[in-house]
């Protein structure tokens, strides 16, 4: 059930800035994630209606926080507002803090503005704001930079592609996935997540967020049905990143897996300025390294990894399995998978890309 949650910003002498009710999406011991369905009265400063959806993300320990707007089916980009303020207070049903007057504005492709310069210099004299607060407010308005600058979470774009759209994962789409129809076959690779309701759930979601190391996004299609996640782990910024891809067991083999990474990989190496993508494949997801292939990724290594045994029972039952045995093999620790190590580098997707946008027919 979500729960209901008092935005509340005031200004410096108490009075309240604006107010509304929004939702509880996720918290975690400094972090707190609000959803403002499309539109939600608020009162204050002036009342009106908040037209468009968004989410807002507050930190106990920074001295700004985040709106950031995806419209979905109208267009795809995403918009983020950026509040210069107090650290936000989460306390009886309410997410509070000082409003300092500045703000940033930042667009899809990451230019930002800062703006209320002068009623920052106003206030700062009419309320004589002190100059430790003074000095936090720089210090803010220099760390919005760098994140922005080093690309850094929750800030990103929305991405489209012919079909389908990308964009940040959210807490609330993990409960749009359980609810996916339909099983995988034996050989794909699906994403474990920790069941419903359990602490694992939420501690593994953390590790995706404000982390420096691995970023989440979001694939649906073009009318807002979820069918995909793209993650990217072991971040090593300007160098690589190792990927993660995933449908839904109804959306695989339609073609959405190469038109997401054909969408993704021009932001990826252009945008967020990677030198080279990584991943590793089980030998037998022969669809999946099909996809990698067509891509340009080339095979930089191989390993074998543990694996169930019902996967044997698998290659035992099932006849036309046997190509895939040799993929396999017992040893003293168990049963093993050939896991092929796969890149792309900056270079080799640039000549590829050129390669398929001189193909007659490309998709
Ligand atoms: C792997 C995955 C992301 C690929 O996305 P997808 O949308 O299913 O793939 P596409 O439809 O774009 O392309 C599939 C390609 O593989 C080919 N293919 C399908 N089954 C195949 C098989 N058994 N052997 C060889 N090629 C196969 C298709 O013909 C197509 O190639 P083509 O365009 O040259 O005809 C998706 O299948 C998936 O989510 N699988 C489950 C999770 C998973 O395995 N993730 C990857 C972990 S590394």
């Amino acid at each position: 059930m979500t729960r209901s949650i008092l935005y509340q910003s005031s200004k410096y002498d108490g009075s309240v800035n604006y107010r509304w009710q929004a939702q509880l999406e996720y918290e975690n011991s400094h972090l707190i994630i609000l959803y403002t369905p499309p539109n939600t009265p608020y009162s204050g400063r002036r009342s009106g209606i908040l037209r468009y959806p968004f989410r807002s993300y507050f930190w106990t320990d920074r001295w700004y926080n985040v709106n950031q707007t995806f419209l979905g089916q109208d267009h795809a980009e995403l918009r983020h507002y950026i509040n210069l303020g107090t650290p936000a207070v989460f306390r009886d049903g309410a997410v509070s803090f000082v409003d300092l007057d500045l703000d940033f504005d930042m667009d899809n492709r990451w230019n930002l503005t800062l703006l209320d310069e002068d009623e920052y210099a106003a206030h700062s004299r009419q309320f004589a704001y002190p100059r430790p607060i003074r000095h936090r407010v720089d210090e803010a308005v220099q760390e919005i930079r760098r994140r922005v600058r080093e690309r850094a979470w929750p800030f990103a774009s929305g991405l489209q592609g012919p079909r389908i759209r990308i964009r940040p994962f959210y807490w609330s789409d993990l409960e749009r996935m359980d609810a996916w129809q339909g099983s995988y076959g034996p050989f794909d690779d699906p994403w474990l997540i920790p069941s419903p309701g359990t602490s694992e759930r939420h501690y593994w979601f953390a590790n995706y967020l404000d982390a420096p190391i691995c970023r989440l996004y979001a694939i649906e299609q073009l009318d807002g049905e979820l069918i995909g996640h793209l993650s990217l782990r072991e971040i090593t910024r300007g160098s690589q990143a190792r990927l993660g891809i995933g449908f839904a067991p109804l959306a695989v083999g339609q073609g959405f897996g190469t038109e997401t990474l054909q969408t993704f990989l021009p932001y990826y190496f252009e945008v967020l300025g990677f030198e080279r993508m990584v991943l590793d494949v089980a030998a037998s997801n022969q669809r999946a390294v099909r996809v990698y292939q067509k891509i340009g990724f080339r095979p930089s290594g191989e390993h074998f990894r543990g694996t169930d045994d019902e996967v044997y029972q698998w290659l035992e039952d099932g006849p036309h399995f046997a190509s895939l045995r040799r993929f396999f093999r017992r040893t003293g620790w168990g049963f093993q998978q050939l896991h092929y190590d796969m890149e792309l580098s900056h270079q080799n997707w640039q000549q590829q890309a050129a390669v398929q946008n001189q193909m007659p027919n490309r998709p």
